[in-house]
């Protein structure tokens, strides 16, 4: 049994699949890790109500998230003993002002197979480009878009009749199952 679970911020925009997978597994007994704090840029965020369920304090960021709030949030998140911050669908970038409170702490989960198809629309562009694989990264935020340390990759088969909707879901399936083990394990190390 682990006695005491370390505390993690979860910062998301919408479905939050990836926020309920680390919940879930938050839960049982010998999972290392708590999701103590979840943030989100957008207030109709359906992971707002995932967080809201499972009695989790919630936070909305404003829309220019200035210097003096990102101060103010970062001094909340460090009193909160914040181990990890996991960014989930957050799709805002963070400044570098930002970044520096909390070197090799801050990890993202990103739907390509990085350092390929940084940014948007990224299995669009690996169906068009006729890649054989697509799949998900998870890393650590640097101040370059989708460039930081790759922590884990898992590779998902595209199909020969594979349409968006599809390799989506069985990449965010693997995105399900990947990043709450890989928390763990950098809670663990
Ligand atoms: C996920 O596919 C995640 O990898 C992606 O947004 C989706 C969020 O889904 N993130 C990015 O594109 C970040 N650049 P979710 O809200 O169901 O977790």
């Amino acid at each position: 049994m682990i006695k005491k679970k370390a505390n993690i911020a979860v910062f998301i925009s919408g479905r939050g699949t990836n926020l309920k997978a680390l919940i879930l597994r938050s839960k049982k007994k010998k999972c290392n890790y708590k999701v103590a704090y979840v943030i989100s840029n957008k207030k109709n965020a359906d992971g707002l109500k995932i967080a809201k369920k499972n009695k989790i304090l919630t936070k909305i960021l404003s829309r220019s998230f200035l210097k003096t709030e990102q101060k103010k949030l970062a001094k909340i998140l460090i009193n909160k003993n914040i181990k990890f911050i996991c960014l989930a669908g957050f799709m805002k970038i963070l400044s570098p002002y930002f970044i520096n409170f909390f070197k090799n702490k801050i990890i993202n989960i990103h739907p390509s197979l990085l350092p390929k198809y940084k940014g948007l629309n990224t299995h669009i562009r690996a169906l068009k480009a006729k890649e054989k694989f697509s799949g998900c990264t998870i890393h650590y935020v640097s101040k370059k878009l989708d460039s930081g340390k790759i922590i884990a990759k898992k590779k998902v088969k595209i199909l020969k009749k594979d349409s968006l909707k599809k390799l989506e879901k069985r990449v965010l399936k693997e995105e399900n199952k990947l990043y709450p083990l890989v928390i763990e394990k950098l809670v663990r190390s």
